[in-house]
């Protein structure tokens, strides 16, 4: 992924100009910044969740500003997995559908291999319950699994830990990182919480 002169601004406020930056494979790069820095803003630029205002991202030297809304919908798919502070997984579906959501979006379903994830995120026995029976950090474990189930290129996750205590946060957080990094994914992960990412590369707003 390539972001090259990216900038963006709601109406008379400017959150960032000139932005430049390229993650390689299984790269990891940390979004640090204040609440209201354009965390959130800058992900969702990189998702191709929001329209590009200036500059260019490309996703495998293509421009997603070229791309229609189903040809990006498509990349997208394949492309990225997203990760919220909130962990947005279906009430009405098992830890184990949830993770192979993608799967059915993409007409890749595999339940081993998704049975596979929920190993390494270490709820194998949790398979079959649903989310209001699981913990916050179990639930976003399972966000982070679904997120990774397409094997996509880039993870993109936005305060994945804010709603979990320390413990869990670091838990969540290495995981995440561990499994992104067996899978061949590149990661970039948004936070105000210095301490929890210190020593990982990152890019910082003002
Ligand atoms: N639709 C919008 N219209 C106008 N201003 C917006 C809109 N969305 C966000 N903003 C403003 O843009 C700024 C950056 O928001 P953003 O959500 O990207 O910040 P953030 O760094 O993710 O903050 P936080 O750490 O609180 O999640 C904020 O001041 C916000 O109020
Ligand atoms: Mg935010």
């Amino acid at each position: 992924m390539e972001a090259s002169g990216l900038g963006f601004r709601y109406g008379e406020v400017e959150l960032f100009q000139n932005l430049d930056f390229a993650l390689h494979e299984r790269e990891i790069r940390v979004v640090l910044g204040p609440s209201g820095s354009g965390k959130t803003t800058l992900l969702h630029l990189l998702a191709g969740l929001l329209a590009l205002q200036a500059g260019d991202v490309r996703w495998l030297g293509q421009s997603i500003g070229d791309l229609s809304e189903e040809q990006l919908a498509r990349q997208r798919l394949y492309f990225t997995g997203l990760v919220f502070q909130h962990h947005y997984l279906q009430a009405e579906l098992t830890a184990l559908e949830n993770i192979l959501v993608p799967g059915y979006l993409a007409n890749q379903v595999d339940p081993a291999w998704g049975l596979e994830l929920l190993n390494r995120v270490g709820l194998l026995d949790r398979a079959h319950l649903f989310p209001k029976a699981l913990s916050g950090g179990e639930r976003q474990r399972i966000a982070v699994a679904r997120a990774l189930y397409n094997r996509p290129k880039l993870l993109l996750a936005d305060e994945p830990t804010g709603s979990l205590d320390r413990r869990n946060a670091e838990k969540v957080l290495g995981l995440m990182l561990s499994l992104a990094q067996e899978i061949g994914t590149a990661v970039i992960v948004a936070t105000h919480d210095e301490h929890l990412v210190q020593g990982l590369p990152e890019l910082r707003l003002a």
